[in-house]
């Protein structure tokens, strides 16, 4: 077995917030089965970054009338510590768009070319003679050329169902400005995946009795229809492609992408200042296990297109083992940023322990088939697992040495009962399990089995209900207890994969020196006899109740932010509490008045936005529009005044342009509170 891994999670686009979903599809199973690796002295490296060209975000940075460089900027931290927030330990978090990234992207191109693995072929593209771009299908819209429906998608039409080619639309139009598109004949460059086939195949034959049956299935699908893919689009924002003809082409962002595991590493071992091969030590030499952690969506490229693309470049590149998810639901339904159906994690790790959510999601990952996160499961993972099962046996145990063994752990008998010996063997065999289930990728049964060993310990109190026994058979009750905290040093190391700030608190609380990493894995199975340690401080709770009030108020919480919050959703997730600290400038820049309001009106078709006309000085008017709608009737703001911010670049909502913003404060439960002047002042008067 390898005692290197090279573990990668997908990386996510710097497009918006990410979400549960993607936490349970390809970062928590992957940031567990990385400390479990660590855990069993394996040599670990886990690289990860954002995926930040492709249209769309070109798109969405320009509906912002951001540039793209600036919005990726933004996702990419937003993004970053988000995954902080939750515990997810990349050893290296990179961009796609760093020069590192976009080098190594076109030497695996080269290096294609040198191969005769790539292609060309000239065909007819439809173009936006105003925008002065060829429109990829996304971009495209038209009538159906089958039934005649007029809003047709570029690829296929959503009401006879029929899929096409973009250049089989009637009429086509510019989805981005509106105009009648045109077509004209365009080179560009294809992946010749049928000429990679034969070693791609060899390879693929001995990894599929490893792999999933939605793996293989998916994979086998592939292969059936298997030909070249299209890697470069006529776009400003991506990989350059390194052809003098093709200047104004870059690569499609798929092609680059998986490369980024690859940069990372990379650029990883760069800042680490390790030699210059060190990098290759991880990809190229056999004795590297490469995992993709990876949703299901994500299943060709990871398993078909990116492995060809390595075997093409000759280098001895090691191939992956490609554990993919299903997809995790919300409440029943699919997760949806747009649409407001989504828990942010900022959120989320706001209100409860990062640990409680890593362990829902984990306790229900989509690993064969779609899950779903309800706050209900929520509260009973929490109540009855982490509270009931490890928290309760935790603090029973730690405050009874507290109270009767002044603090230091007592000493066992020679020979312990039955009871204590039929614990441990139920720690050993977790151990052995657990390790099973984690090697081959279900971080989900691992949990299962780290908890089936916390009921084998609370079954030990039960049965031996050391409390009482102490005043019968004193000597017999320090044997369950002196046992019951070696279970408890055993479930530490066994948890910190999937809860590591609790683990490593309950660690402290064992009176033990550093976290649970000063272990392996395998020692978990048998703890050293820790008679006469002293305990630690045991202030703190390991677990807090969720209480049903709170289940009810966060599934109201969500129901109410699941109208479209345009506003919210495009932006990245504040930080909260601790923003940095700004020069006078940075405030000195902000034009803040005061104003009237002079109308008010709902947005139609935006059920959370009000219209505003304000008044400033000398009857300046202003509109702004505000998602305050839930909370005001527009009768009644005419004629109060509000505190506004008069500078913010206007953006456009719903056809409206909104120049500037009023603030609120957001009471318990997003409530927005608007602000207002303690007594009346002029209008226009400044705030500073
Ligand atoms: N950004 C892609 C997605 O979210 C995943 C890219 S994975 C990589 O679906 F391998 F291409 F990097
Ligand atoms: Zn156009």
């Amino acid at each position: 077995m390898p005692a290197r891994y090279l573990v990668t999670s997908a990386l996510p686009y710097a497009n918006g917030p990410i979400h549960f979903g993607h936490l349970a599809g390809a970062y928590l199973n992957a940031d567990i089965f990385v400390r479990y690796k660590r855990l069993t002295g394996a040599e670990v490296l886990f690289v990860c970054g954002t995926d930040e060209h492709g249209a769309p975000i070109l798109v969405n940075a320009e509906k912002e009338g951001a540039h793209p460089r600036d919005y990726t900027d933004r996702w990419h931290q937003a993004i970053k510590t988000s995954f902080e927030r939750v515990d997810i330990a990349f050893d290296h978090f990179s961009r796609t768009s760093r020069p590192v990234h976009h080098e190594l992207t076109q030497h695996f191109f080269r290096r294609l070319v040198e191969r005769g693995a790539i292609t060309t072929r000239v065909d007819d593209q439809v173009y936006c003679e105003t925008c002065k771009r060829e429109l990829p299908d996304r971009f495209v819209t038209g009538t159906c050329p089958r039934c005649g429906f007029d809003a047709a998608r570029g690829d296929e039409c959503p009401r006879c169902a029929a899929a096409f080619d973009a250049t089989e639309l009637k009429d086509p139009r510019c989805k981005t400005c509106g105009a009648k598109a045109s077509k004209r004949p365009s080179k560009h460059w294809y992946l010749d995946l049928p000429a990679l086939r034969p070693e791609l195949e060899a390879w693929l034959e001995g990894r599929f009795p490893g792999w999933k049956p939605n793996v293989v299935g998916e994979v086998k699908k592939y292969l059936a229809d298997l030909k070249p893919r299209p890697i470069t689009r006529d776009l400003q924002w991506g990989v350059p492609v390194p052809l003098e003809e093709a200047k104004d082409r870059v690569f499609y962002v798929w092609f680059d992408a998986p490369i980024g595991y690859i940069s990372s590493t990379r650029e990883w071992a760069a800042q680490q200042g390790k030699p210059a091969d060190e990098w290759e030590r991880w990809w190229k030499d056999p004795g590297t296990q490469l995992v993709h952690f990876i949703g299901k969506d994500n299943i060709a490229f990871h398993a078909v297109i990116f492995p060809s693309m390595l075997l093409g470049q000759r280098e001895g590149y090691v191939l992956p083992d490609v554990p993919a998810n299903e997809f995790l639901n919300l409440e029943g339904q699919k997760f949806s940023t747009s649409g407001g159906w989504f828990i942010a994690i900022d959120d989320f790790v706001d209100r409860f322990p990062a640990d409680t959510l890593r362990w829902t999601l984990t306790r229900s990952a989509p690993e064969t088939r779609d899950s779903d996160f309800t706050y209900k499961d929520f509260q009973t993972r929490v109540n009855a697992e982490l509270l009931g099962t490890f928290g309760n046996f935790a603090s029973r145990v730690l405050k009874f040495v507290q109270a009767r063994y002044q603090g230091a752990v007592p000493a066992a008998q020679a020979d312990p009962g039955e009871p204590e010996r039929r614990a441990l063997e139920a720690l050993r065999a977790g151990v052995a399990a657990a390790a099973a289930e984690l090697d081959r990728y279900s971080t989900r049964g691992a949990a299962e089995k780290v908890l089936e060993v916390g009921y084998a310990a609370n079954k030990l109190i039960e049965e031996r209900q050391p409390f009482k026994l102490i005043n019968t058979d004193p000597a017999a009750a320090a044997t369950t207890i002196n046992v019951a905290v070696r279970l408890l040093e055993g479930l530490a190391v066994l948890l910190f994969p999937f809860v590591p700030g609790t683990a490593t608190r309950l660690w402290a609380q064992l009176g033990l020196e550093g976290d649970p990493t000063r272990r392996r894995w395998q020692d978990a199975a048998e703890p050293a006899d820790p008679a006469g340690r002293a305990i630690g401080a045991l202030d703190q709770h390991l677990f807090q109740r969720v209480e049903d009030k709170t289940v009810e108020a966060e599934v109201a919480r969500l129901r109410a932010g699941a109208a479209p919050a345009p506003t919210k959703a495009e932006a990245p997730p504040a930080a909260e509490a601790g923003k940095p600290t700004i020069p006078f400038e940075a405030f000195a820049a902000l034009d803040l008045r005061v104003a009237k309001v002079v109308s008010a009106e709902a947005v139609p078709k935006a059920d959370k936005l009000l219209r505003l006309e304000l008044e400033l000085a000398g009857g300046e008017r202003r509109t702004v529009l505000s998602g305050i709608r839930a909370w005001y009737a527009p009768e009644a703001l005419v004629g109060r005044q509000v505190v506004y911010l008069a500078n913010l670049e206007p953006k456009k909502i719903r056809g409206v342009v909104s120049q500037g913003m009023v603030l609120a404060a957001n009471d318990v439960g997003d409530v927005a509170v608007l602000l207002q002047p303690e007594r009346a002042v002029p209008d226009g008067a400044r705030v500073s």
